[in-house]
């Protein structure tokens, strides 16, 4: 039973250069694991609070000093010399001492590294691979590797906003495994940046999370010119590489109107529009297809799309166990994008990946736009037995570090890649 010796934080800088915090985690019997946390930047209002220091004077008050010192201070004092039988002892521990409902005291940025850094040492204590640390913290067995949805093309709040939605992503479908996923995704994306050089004349600069993002004139063009960049590449759209989007359409949603391509449309209009790109081009997840306040409509676009395309939630559930509920309750969706820090702890996230498999759904672990070197992600979506999961592209070090673990898990484990979207 690993007994808590000491924990730290320090502030580093994420894929944005903005300060997050990385927590370290030494257990009495000499083990000592570090991790850091991500942000985000297209959030979800119903996440948990990211404690920023708000001194203008500094990162634009960004700086995480105070979640930092929160670490430092309360958390490491309520910790120390602590007997921690199990993940969920830590988090609880953690919780009350924050006391809130959303984290805002302590902040949701100290409280997930903590938690983090404990899974990693307790699982270097028990001698472990991370993955399979988080898998027995479920009581689950890893048989599969997540298919890779991986971003070909940025617009919405990642790329200055030059088309509304936020990423086309490319899935290989026919891969079998994690390495011939990556080499494929690799076909598509030079021949999309060749695509973007002599059809917009731009030079393949890349958006947050490493997606191209060149000034396309309209949703349909950027979804047209995803399926052409997968046949120059010389493979079928759909049965070896399909696409998945994420209209992430609460950016976009004011005054019950999304305004897209020049139109301001009705939720109803919305899930039309849909409708005709699922028609025209090889789709098979729709994520946040409708804001997050838009809870009346979700059931429509779920049959609307049932049969043919995930109905993914990413803002309008927030990795969170109340919001899923509802969303199950009421047929809203039936797939869940995880993200840890949305909710806080891994507890939480364990709580609402139950949930979502206890309706049935399917379950992307997801990456934020703002990462660090840190590669607990992929081990995250291995334990926890994810249908898919989405790092980003494939040109940062930062999403690297959790593809190139996953190469790693695979040559260790030979597991094979869960089959989706081909059965
Ligand atoms: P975020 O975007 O990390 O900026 O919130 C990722 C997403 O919307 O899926
Ligand atoms: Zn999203």
């Amino acid at each position: 039973m690993p007994v808590i010796e000491s924990v730290s934080a320090i502030e580093v800088l994420d894929s944005r250069g903005r300060p997050t915090v990385k927590a370290t985690c030494a257990l009495a019997g000499g083990v000592s694991a570090s991790a850091s946390v991500p942000s985000g930047a297209s959030t979800g209002t119903a996440e948990a609070i990211e404690l920023r220091d708000g001194d203008k004077s500094r990162y634009r008050g960004l700086g995480c000093r105070k979640a930092v010192a929160n670490v430092n201070g309360p958390i490491r004092h309520a910790l120390h010399g602590r007997t921690v039988e199990q993940q969920a002892d830590l988090d609880q521990l953690l919780l009350a001492l924050d006391g809130t409902p959303n984290k805002s005291r302590l902040g949701a940025n100290a409280i997930l590294a903590v938690s983090i850094a404990f899974a990693r040492a307790f699982a270097a204590d028990r001698g472990v691979p991370l993955y399979q640390h988080f898998a027995d913290m479920l009581g689950l067995t890893p048989t599969t590797l997540p298919r890779l949805t991986v971003n070909l093309f940025s617009g919405g709040k990642h790329a200055g906003g030059q088309v509304a939605i936020q990423d086309v992503l490319v899935v290989p479908a026919s891969a079998k495994t994690i390495d011939e996923s990556l080499a494929a995704v690799f076909a598509v994306f030079q021949a999309a940046a060749e695509l973007g050089v002599s059809e917009y004349r731009v030079r393949p600069l890349r958006a947050d999370e490493g997606g191209l993002a060149p000034p396309f004139p309209s949703v349909a063009v950027m979804l047209d010119d995803a399926v052409r960049a997968i046949t120059d590449a010389k493979l079928i759209p759909r049965d070896d590489v399909a696409i998945a989007i994420d209209v992430a359409s609460s950016h976009f949603y004011s005054d019950n109107k999304y305004t897209i391509d020049g139109d301001a449309l009705d939720s109803a209009g919305m899930i039309d529009r849909i409708a005709l790109w699922l028609d025209a081009f090889p789709i098979v997840s729709i994520e946040d297809g409708l804001g997050e306040d838009d809870w009346s409509h979700w059931p429509a676009l779920r049959r609307r799309l049932r049969g043919r395309a995930l109905t993914l939630g990413d803002d309008l559930l927030c990795t969170n166990p109340e919001r899923i509920k509802r969303a199950i309750d009421a047929g809203a969706a039936d797939a869940l994008l995880l993200k840890v820090n949305q909710v806080g702890t891994l507890t939480e996230a364990g709580r609402a990946l139950a949930l979502a498999r206890s309706a049935g759904w399917r379950v992307t672990v997801s990456a934020r736009s703002g990462e660090t070197e840190d590669d607990w992600l992929a081990d995250l979506a291995v334990g926890w037995g994810a249908d898919q999961i989405k790092i980003g592209s494939i040109t940062q070090s930062e999403r690297l570090a959790k593809y190139n673990r996953l190469l790693e898990i695979e040559a260790a484990t030979r597991l094979p890649l869960i089959g989706w979207p081909n059965p």
